[in-house]
């Protein structure tokens, strides 16, 4: 492993999750300075956080409602005044439902909206005017292959599509002014968010050219290729890490 990250504060959302926990695994190995765990569970990401530090980690666990402009406000202000700001964000946290257009409640678009799309917006309000007044950085969006496609869950879908588009506006916005900020779109892959459902598991395979589905490691590594300096010139681009998924014309999955 090299030191791609060395020295730099890495802020992840949805740190407890699935693809969260990988990214702050790799982001440790790679040499970030600080890895900050973020997601609703202060207790949770204190433990985690603590485990790391034992481990000789530079870990800060801080509770967070992406959805809160309030609390993006108290973290980012929390790592001004604890680490001098933040290097990279990760916007990771994510909800879905599987509600299509006929079925879906207002209440339930709204929640889905406000976290997966208004919780990005507030981390590239709130982290990055943080990193245009400090010493720049890069941000990473985590959208979908349902970015690309019809999906059978309207909000969740909706709501990638709008990430992914915005991660493009705030790359126009951000990269002069020395912040780059790119998307990783995910294939499927099995965590809490997925139910790792056995069923989706063998469909989702058999419709995947590489023949299996996504690991939490291969977004990870991804993720990190963005924040790093090994994509130096890479801004506004959305990297679509699906096995060849979205390559397969006949993809017929079924749970
Ligand atoms: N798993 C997949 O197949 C898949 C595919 C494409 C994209 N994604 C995206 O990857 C991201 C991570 O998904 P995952 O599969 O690891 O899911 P996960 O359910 O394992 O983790 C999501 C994490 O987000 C946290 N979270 C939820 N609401 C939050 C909020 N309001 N504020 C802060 N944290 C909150 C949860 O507590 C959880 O720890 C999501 O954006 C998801 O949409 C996942």
């Amino acid at each position: 492993m090299t030191d791609r990250l060395k020295n730099k504060t890495v802020l992840v959302t949805g740190a407890l999750g699935g693809i969260g926990s990988a990214t702050i695994a790799l982001a440790a190995r790679e040499g970030a300075g600080t890895v900050v765990l973020a997601d609703l569970d202060g207790a949770r990401v204190d433990a985690v956080a603590a485990e790391l530090c034992e481990r000789g980690v530079g870990a800060v666990g801080i509770a967070l409602d992406v959805a809160s402009e309030a609390s993006w406000e108290s973290l980012v202000s929390r790592l001004e005044g604890e680490v001098g700001g933040v290097d990279v964000l990760v916007n990771n946290a994510g909800i879905t439902n599987r509600f299509g257009v006929l079925e879906t409640k207002v209440e339930d678009w709204d929640r889905v909206l406000a976290v997966n799309l208004t919780g990005v917006f507030l981390g590239m309000k709130h982290a990055g005017r943080s990193m245009v007044g400090n010493r720049g950085g890069s941000i990473v969006n985590v959208a979908s292959f349902a970015s690309y496609t019809g999906y059978r869950a309207a909000s969740y879908a909706a709501s990638k599509w709008a990430v992914r588009g915005l991660t493009q506006t705030a790359a126009d916005e951000l990269g002069s002014r020395g912040v780059r900020v790119n998307s990783v779109s995910p294939g499927f892959v099995p965590t809490p968010l997925t139910e790792n459902a056995p069923n989706l598991v063998r469909s989702f395979s058999d419709a995947t050219p590489l023949g299996r589905t996504c690991a939490p490691e291969d977004i990870a590594a991804a993720v990190v290729y963005l924040a790093s300096d090994d994509s130096s010139y890479v801004c506004g681009h959305d990297l679509l890490v699906d096995g060849g998924f979205m390559s397969n014309t006949i993809r017929d999955v079924r749970a």
